[in-house]
C-alpha cells in the first residue's frame, strides 16, 4: 500500500409516467396517486437528507420525497466491506469532482471526493465517528447560533447505537464511557472488530505520552486532546459499514408516505409566482433531470423544500434558483430572485498528508495486520511549547490583513470586521482552551508506520460557485489552501511534531530509519519553515479532508450567513438548507458525528416541536 492511497483509505413529475427511478418499495401506482406532488421534496439523498426524510416521514400524514443523482447502493460490496477503508473511493459511488488550482498551495488541481448515492459521503467515507469539542460549539450563541454543546450533545446521541466493545478489543485499548453515547438511535456504532492487532496502541501510547501527550479514554463527550481509540459508524455485530441509508432509509423504507427517486439530478427550485405576506420568495417545485435520458421534470412541494445536496452541490442548487451573488449569477443569465452573496462562499476543508515509513524488519517481523483505529488530538501549545505565545501574539497581528483579504475576495457577503471577529474567535479558543489544534492518526499497517495529520482550524476561505449554464455540470471549487501563512505554519508544526513521533522511542524502534518520508535529506532536522512548506505543497501531494462546509452558513445574514436558526435560506419563506454546509466553522472531530446531530435537530425544528 503506497502513502498516498493510505492518505485517501483514511477519508465512498415526476409527471407520472416519466422514466425517473423509483424506489425500491415504491410502486408507480403511488406515485401515480401523489401526482408527484409531496409535501417535504428532499433535494439530496445523503447524510443529513435521510435524517430529515426519515425523521419527517414518521408522520404519516406527511408526504416526503427524496431526490438522489446517485443510486441505490445498498448491497455494493464496496459501502458494505468494513474489513478495508477506502474501496468506495474513485469508484461510481464517488463523485470524484476536480478542484480549481490551489494557486497558493502548488498550483495543484486536486481530485476532490464525495459520495455519490443513497446515504451520500457516509458510503464512501473513512467512518470515524467523533464529536467536536464542547468549546467549539458552545461558542455558536456567541455568533448568533441557537444551538450550544449540550443540545447537540443531546440530539447527538438521539441518533446514535453504540455497540459497547468486547473483551478483544478493550485488551486492544478501546475504552469508552457511558454517557458519552446514546444506545436507542437508529445509527450503529462501534469499535472496529479488524482494529490493529498486537501491542502497537502501547507502543503508540508511550511515545506520545513521552511527548506529553496523555491517554484519552473518551472521543465522543466534547473533551478530545490526546490518544486513544476512535468510535466509528458501523455495525459491529453484522460486521457491515453503518451509512445513513442503512440507519435511517431501509429499515423504513415500506412507508408508503416516502419515496425515492435515485439516478435524479435536482437542478433548481422553481418559485411560485407570488411572494408570501411578508414578502418573502416562495418555492414550489424542484425541477429534476433524470440521468438516464436527459428528461426535465418537476416535483411540487406543497410545504417545503429541503437543500441536502452537501456543502458544493446545495449553493450551487440555490445559485441555479437565482439565489446568490447577483454579478455571478447574471453572468450566467440566471435571474436574480434574492440577491445573497454568501452563497457559496465561506468554504471551509481541512489538508490531510502523512509522515510514514516502512517497518524495521529486523524489528518487526511481520505486517502489522488489522485497520488502525487509533487518533491523538493535539493542541497549540503541544506544537509549539514555548513560542505558543509568540506565536499567537505574532497570527493575533496578521488578522486585520486576513479579514481584509476575505472580505475582498468574498464578493460582499460580510465585511472585514466580521471576518476579523470570526478568526480572533477561533485562534483564541485554541490558544485560551485546549481544544485541539491538530488531529493526527498513527498507523501501523501493513509494512508502514507513521501518522497521518491535519491541521484543524484553517483560516483560509474558498469558495464554490456555478460556472456554466449546465444546471447538471458541477460548480467550481476552490477551497484556496494555503492562502493565510496561518494555515502552513499550523500544517509545518503538525509535519514537525509527526515525524518527531515517528523517530522517538519506542515508536523509533519500528521504522525502518532510511526510509521516512520526508526524509531529512529533503527536509533536515532544523528545516525552516519555507523547506517544510515546499515539501507540504510540492512534493507530498496534501489531500482535501473532505469535511468541507460553510458554504450555507447558519449565520446571521449581515456576517454572511445563509440560513437562519431555522435553516431557512433568508427571504424565503420555505426553503431550507440542511446538510454541512450550514455549520459556519470547522471543528474538532469528524463531520458526520456533528452532522447527525444537527440533522436530528433541524429535523424536530421543522416538524415544530423542540423536544428532544
Ligand atoms: C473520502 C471521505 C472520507 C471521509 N471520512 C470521514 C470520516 O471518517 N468520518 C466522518 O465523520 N466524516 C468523514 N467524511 C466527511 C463526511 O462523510 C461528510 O462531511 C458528510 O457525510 C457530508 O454529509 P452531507 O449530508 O452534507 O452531504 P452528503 O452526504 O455528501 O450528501 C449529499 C447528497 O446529495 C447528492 N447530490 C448532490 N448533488 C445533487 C443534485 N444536484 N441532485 C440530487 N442529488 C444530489 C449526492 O449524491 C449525495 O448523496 C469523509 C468524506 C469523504 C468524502
Ligand atoms: C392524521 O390526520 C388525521 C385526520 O386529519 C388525524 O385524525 C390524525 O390524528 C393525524 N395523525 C397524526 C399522526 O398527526
Ligand atoms: C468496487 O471497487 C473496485 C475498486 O476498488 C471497483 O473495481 C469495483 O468496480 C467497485 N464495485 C462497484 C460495485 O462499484
Ligand atoms: C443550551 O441551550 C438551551 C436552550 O436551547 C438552554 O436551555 C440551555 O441552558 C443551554 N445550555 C447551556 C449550557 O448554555
Ligand atoms: C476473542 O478472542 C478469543 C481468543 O483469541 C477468540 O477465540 C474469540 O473468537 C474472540 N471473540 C471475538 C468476539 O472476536
Ligand atoms: C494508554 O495507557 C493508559 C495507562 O497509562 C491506559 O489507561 C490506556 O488504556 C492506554 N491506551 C491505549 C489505547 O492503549
Ligand atoms: C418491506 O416490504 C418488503 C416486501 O413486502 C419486505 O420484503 C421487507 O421485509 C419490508 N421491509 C421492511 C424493513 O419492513
Ligand atoms: C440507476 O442507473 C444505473 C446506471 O445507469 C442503473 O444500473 C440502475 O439500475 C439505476 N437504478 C435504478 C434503481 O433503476
Ligand atoms: C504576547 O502578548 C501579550 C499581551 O500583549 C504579552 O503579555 C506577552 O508577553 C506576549 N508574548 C510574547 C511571547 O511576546
Ligand atoms: C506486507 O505488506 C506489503 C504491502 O501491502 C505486501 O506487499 C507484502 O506482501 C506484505 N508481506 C507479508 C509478509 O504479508
Ligand atoms: C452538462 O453537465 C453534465 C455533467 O457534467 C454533462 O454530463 C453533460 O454532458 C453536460 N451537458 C451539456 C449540454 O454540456
Ligand atoms: C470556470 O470558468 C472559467 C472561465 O470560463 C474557466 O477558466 C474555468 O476553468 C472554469 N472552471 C471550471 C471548474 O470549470
Ligand atoms: C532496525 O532496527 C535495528 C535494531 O534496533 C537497528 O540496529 C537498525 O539500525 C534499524 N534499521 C534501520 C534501517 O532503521
Amino acid at each position: 500500500m503506497t502513502v498516498s492511497r493510505f492518505c485517501q483509505v483514511l477519508w465512498t413529475t415526476i409527471f407520472l409516467l416519466s422514466p425517473l427511478t423509483l424506489g425500491e418499495g415504491i410502486s408507480h401506482d403511488q406515485v401515480r396517486r401523489d401526482r408527484a406532488h409531496f409535501d417535504y421534496v428532499i433535494l439530496g439523498g445523503g447524510t443529513a437528507g435521510l435524517v430529515i426524510a426519515g425523521r419527517l416521514s414518521e408522520d404519516p400524514n406527511v408526504t416526503v420525497a427524496v431526490v438522489e443523482a446517485g443510486n441505490f447502493e445498498r448491497n455494493n460490496p464496496n459501502v458494505t466491506n468494513a474489513s478495508a477503508l477506502g474501496l468506495a473511493k474513485d469508484t461510481r459511488v464517488d463523485w470524484q469532482y476536480l478542484s480549481e488550482p490551489q494557486i497558493y498551495g502548488g498550483n495543484q488541481s486536486l481530485i476532490w471526493s464525495a459520495g455519490k448515492g443513497l446515504g451520500g459521503s457516509s458510503l464512501i467515507n473513512g467512518m470515524t465517528y467523533i464529536r467536536p469539542a464542547s468549546a467549539q460549539i458552545d461558542l455558536w450563541p456567541s455568533l448568533g447560533l441557537e444551538l450550544n454543546w449540550t443540545d447537540l450533545f443531546t440530539f447527538s446521541k438521539k441518533g446514535e447505537h453504540f455497540q459497547l466493545p468486547s473483551s478483544n478489543l478493550t485488551a486492544l485499548g478501546a475504552s469508552y464511557q457511558s454517557s458519552a453515547h446514546g444506545f436507542s438511535g437508529p445509527l450503529s456504532t462501534c469499535f472496529s472488530p479488524h482494529i490493529t492487532t498486537g501491542d502497537i496502541h502501547e507502543i503508540f501510547n508511550s511515545t506520545f505520552q513521552t511527548l506529553g501527550i496523555p491517554p484519552r479514554r473518551e472521543f465522543d463527550g466534547g473533551q478530545l486532546h490526546g490518544y486513544g481509540v476512535q468510535a466509528v459508524t458501523q455495525d459491529g455485530h453484522a460486521d457491515v459499514r453503518e451509512d445513513a441509508a442503512r440507519a435511517y432509509y431501509y429499515p423504513v423504507m415500506n412507508r408508503t408516505n416516502l419515496v425515492v427517486f435515485v439516478n435524479t439530478t435536482a437542478t433548481r427550485i422553481i418559485w411560485s409566482a407570488r411572494d408570501s405576506p411578508s414578502g418573502n420568495a416562495v418555492a414550489s417545485a424542484a425541477e429534476v433531470v433524470s440521468n438516464n435520458d436527459g428528461q426535465v421534470s418537476t416535483i411540487e412541494a406543497g410545504r417545503e423544500i429541503i437543500l441536502s445536496a452537501g456543502a458544493i452541490r446545495s449553493p450551487a442548487i440555490l445559485e441555479h434558483s437565482g439565489v446568490g451573488n447577483p454579478s455571478i449569477l447574471s453572468a450566467l443569465s440566471v435571474d436574480v430572485k434574492i440577491p445573497l452573496p454568501a452563497v457559496g462562499e465561506n468554504f471551509q476543508d481541512q489538508t490531510t498528508l502523512a509522515v510514514s515509513a516502512s517497518i524495521n524488519s529486523t524489528v518487526v517481523k511481520q505486517n502489522f495486520t488489522g485497520l488502525p483505529a487509533f487518533v491523538a488530538h493535539v493542541n497549540l501549545h503541544d506544537l509549539f511549547g514555548t513560542n505558543t505565545s509568540s506565536f499567537y501574539n505574532a497570527t493575533r497581528a496578521k488578522l486585520p490583513q486576513y479579514a481584509a483579504a476575505i472580505a475582498a475576495q468574498n464578493g460582499g457577503a460580510s465585511n472585514a470586521s466580521v471576518q476579523q471577529r470570526l478568526l480572533q474567535t477561533q485562534l483564541d479558543l485554541l490558544f485560551q482552551t485546549n481544544t485541539p489544534a491538530s488531529e493526527v492518526v498513527p498507523l501501523g499497517l501493513a509494512n508502514l508506520v507513521g501518522a497521518v495529520f491535519w491541521p484543524l482550524q484553517p483560516f483560509s476561505r474558498g469558495s464554490v460557485h456555478i460556472n456554466s449554464t449546465n444546471r447538471t455540470a458541477p460548480p467550481a471549487i476552490d477551497a484556496k489552501f494555503f492562502q493565510f501563512d496561518f494555515d502552513g505554519a499550523m500544517t509545518v508544526a503538525t509535519a514537525k511534531f509527526s515525524r518527531t513521533f515517528v523517530t522517538t522511542p519506542p515508536m523509533s524502534s519500528l521504522v525502518n530509519g532510511s526510509t521516512i518520508n520526508p526524509s531529512f535529506a529533503r527536509v533536515p532536522e532544523n528545516a525552516s519553515d519555507a523547506v517544510w512548506l515546499d515539501w507540504i505543497k510540492t512534493a507530498s501531494s496534501y489531500q482535501p479532508n473532505y469535511h468541507h462546509l460553510g458554504t450555507c452558513a447558519m449565520l446571521p445574514r449581515d456576517m454572511g450567513g445563509v440560513v437562519d436558526n431555522a435553516f431557512r435560506v433568508y427571504r424565503t419563506e420555505n426553503v431550507r438548507v440542511v446538510d454541512l454546509s450550514v455549520i459556519p466553522l470547522q471543528v474538532a472531530g469528524h463531520s458526520t458525528a456533528l452532522l447527525y446531530g444537527v440533522a436530528e435537530w433541524a429535523a424536530q425544528k421543522i416538524k415544530g416541536g423542540m423536544t428532544v
